[in-house]
């Protein structure tokens, strides 16, 4: 009867672990174990998945293509999901929605090219970074504005809530604007712009270069204004969920299958 119980205990450990290990989308024999265990031990929102928000007006790094969010975050997203043997589903919403959406728990991480700051940390805990940027001017192909201090006096446009917002809205950081016009993402602030109601843009540097790309008569100019680091942002509460996505981004960082991410979309 011993030796009855302890074969069925055996055979019950052996299950789980193919269980555990059957998790993880990628585990092959001997691969991915720390995934797979990672997998087995964090909670979501919605079981069997990670819902992710965004606001997708942030090319390259989401953005919509026909009725799919794709982009340098949508990738990484799907590949944090399959390393955690979870379904990736995202939320498309405001980009000052989707701290609040974190910590709500409708959400369970934001990937949205969003900047560590102070502000939101005091809300959110921020994973490893992924991504090092800046902010950027952009204006008129025949604009007087040449450098940070021709914005002095200026009308600047900026997307709300984002650290472009911060940087031209408070007089600390050297520029002393006349006005800050927000608005919902940065292609409607190029608009405006292109229409002559601001005299410049300030965002993040990629999504500069392509906004002025997808338009004719804008210019990006070479300085850079601040220096930022992107990360995802995770509920306070989910810690396990914290390391388990430090966890895939140091994969994905040593693999080599971030960079790739990165080369598919930047410098080009
Ligand atoms: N990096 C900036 C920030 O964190 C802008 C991010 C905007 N992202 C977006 N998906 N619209 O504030």
């Amino acid at each position: 009867m011993k030796k009855f119980t302890k074969i069925m205990s055996l055979l019950l450990a052996g299950t789980m672990l193919l269980g555990a290990a059957g998790c993880g989308n990628a585990a092959t024999e001997g691969e991915n174990e720390g995934s797979a265990a990672d997998s087995a031990a964090v909670t979501t929102v919605q079981e069997g998945k990670l819902i992710w928000g965004t606001n997708a007006a942030f090319e390259p790094y989401e953005y919509m293509e026909g009725d799919t969010v794709v982009g340098i975050d949508a990738e990484i997203a799907d590949a944090i999901a399959a390393k955690l043997g979870l379904e990736a589903q995202v939320e498309n919403m405001d980009f000052d929605a989707i701290v609040p959406a974190v910590t709500s728990g409708k959400v369970d991480i934001g990937i949205a090219g969003m900047t560590v700051d102070e502000k939101r940390l005091k809300n959110v805990n921020f994973s490893d970074t992924y991504v090092e940027a800046g902010q950027a001017i952009i204006v008129k192909e025949d604009s007087d504005i040449k450098s940070s201090a021709d914005l002095n006096g200026k009308i600047v446009g900026v997307q709300r809530g984002t650290t472009g917002d911060e940087y031209v809205s408070d007089e600390a950081n050297g520029v002393s604007v006349a006005s800050v016009e927000r608005y919902a993402n940065g292609p409607d602030a190029a608009q405006s712009l292109l229409a002559g109601k601001i005299d410049a843009v300030v965002i993040d540097n990629e999504p500069a270069k392509k906004i002025v790309d997808n338009a004719t008569g804008l210019v990006k100019l070479e300085e850079n204004l601040t220096s930022e680091q992107y990360a995802i942002a995770v509920s306070k509460e989910n810690t396990e969920l914290l390391d388990a996505i430090n966890g895939a981004l140091k994969e994905m960082q040593e693999s080599g299958e971030l960079q790739a991410i990165l080369d598919k979309y930047l410098n080009k």
